[in-house]
């Protein structure tokens, strides 16, 4: 019988990783382990934290939230819960958004907004429209429905049996969105999803000029709803509010996580346009809760996070560290035979490799006490590094993180 290797597999996991060490505190940019190790989040987690570890405030308000109320199920209103929903609909979602969902994570909230693209159309009539077409490389989840419209190879590796058939484009091409509902029968197609910058799947790919108006055009043309995954991007991480927003475009539905909790509390959300809802309440239908979607105390972690992202300026901060960090990593990492391209928005930025593996790379600046997220979508496909560091980064921070990326893809490629 061979061994568990308690270094690559834990209890708790069934993804084979290597860890530091158990984490047991959390301050500012810095994961610090039970042997006194202090780790420099070059990743937010996984692309997760945006107002920096160890906000005292936050567990105050979960707390008082806990001591107010524990469980009440998703349909009643609870103090943080309708607070959230109201903060979200005045002061994040463009207008006309009116309607919130929450969630658990970004898995189950991709599968909400497709359950409510199917509710759509269902409602007006519309009962062959089931397919969601997504894009090569992308990553929207890891259920049998995410997976099933996501284009992350690697994750969905053995799985192919038991997922649904969806049209799949390249990330970059307009022109192959109407060819593949035309391809798929215009009657068919129910929604077009896409992350507005890639990041697990392609870390950092940001789609050309003119990408998403053609796109838009193209989805209203045929009646398709846009699903933005902001699962990453949303909440200011790339220096805007929205991904979309950089690209002057609108979905129909937002979907988003990570930054909304900036990792806190787990909670996920679906926002709809108003035309989208409007179908639903006409034909008495609605979209089924899960069991923790919106509980009180991650609604309360939320509101606390969003108003210190408010109140310190942090998504403008995104941008200002985000072109230092783009800076420092061209300079440290740019003429490297091993780096392709460096790119992406804000704080949300891929460095593509070529020649290394980034798993390797990422290992080596672990063992140097700097974690960077590994991104790519299966062997040597859009292999790289993505960094997203807590929004409170610090110039110093940014260039340790940049350096010892250098030294790390050093040590890989001799
Ligand atoms: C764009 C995107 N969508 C969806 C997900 C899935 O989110 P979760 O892991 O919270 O289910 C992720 C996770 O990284 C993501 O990056």
């Amino acid at each position: 019988m061979s061994e568990p290797n308690p270094g690559h597999r834990s209890r708790f996991s069934l993804t084979p990783q290597p860890a530091p060490g158990t984490i047991v505190r959390a301050e500012g940019c810095e994961l610090i382990t039970d042997d006194g190790r202090r780790i420099l989040d070059a990743a937010g987690g996984a692309v997760v934290n945006n107002i920096g570890h160890g906000r005292a405030e936050i567990a105050d308000a979960v707390a008082a939230a806990l001591r107010q109320v524990d469980y009440v199920v998703p349909l009643w209103p609870t103090p943080n819960r309708t607070a959230l929903a109201d903060y979200l609909v005045e002061r994040w979602l463009p207008s006309g958004f009116g309607q919130v969902f929450f969630a658990g994570g970004g898995s189950e909230a991709n599968d909400t907004a497709m359950r409510l693209a199917r509710m759509y159309h269902l409602s007006r009539g519309d009962e062959q429209r089931h397919r969601v077409i997504g894009r090569i490389p992308s990553y929207h989840g890891s259920t049998l429905a995410t997976l099933a419209i996501g284009g992350h190879m690697d994750r969905r590796d053995g799985f192919d049996p038991m997922l649904a058939e969806h049209p799949k484009v390249p990330w970059n091409s307009a022109e192959a969105v109407a060819a593949a509902i035309e391809g798929a029968g215009p009657d068919t197609v129910a929604a077009f999803i896409a992350e507005p910058v890639i990041g697990a799947s392609g870390p950092g790919l940001v789609a050309p000029l003119d990408y998403w108006a053609q796109v838009s055009e193209i989805c209203r043309e045929y009646g398709v709803l846009m699903i933005s995954d902001e699962v990453m991007t949303g909440f200011g991480r790339t220096g805007l509010r929205w991904g979309f927003d950089h690209d002057h475009w609108e979905p129909d539905i937002i979907v988003s996580a990570k930054g909304l909790t900036g990792g806190y509390a787990p909670l996920s959300m679906v926002a709809a346009h108003d035309r989208v809802v409007a179908p639903l309440i006409e034909a008495d239908k609605g979209v089924m809760f899960f069991t923790y979607s919106g509980h009180d105390s991650a609604c309360a972690a939320s509101l606390a996070v969003l108003r210190i992202l408010e109140a310190e300026g942090l998504m403008e901060r995104a941008a200002v560290q985000g072109e230092r960090l783009r800076s420092a990593l061209t300079a440290a990492l740019g003429g490297s035979p091993h780096v392709n391209e460096i790119r992406g928005r804000g704080l949300l930025l891929g460095v593509e490799l070529q020649g290394v593996a980034s798993i390797d790379v990422v290992m080596a600046a672990l063992e140097r006490d700097v974690w960077i997220y590994p991104g790519g979508s299966g062997p040597a496909v859009n292999d790289g590094l993505l960094f997203a560091p807590p929004l409170v980064v610090t110039d110093d921070e940014i260039d340790r993180m940049a350096q010892v990326a250098a030294e790390a893809l050093s040590a890989v490629a001799d």
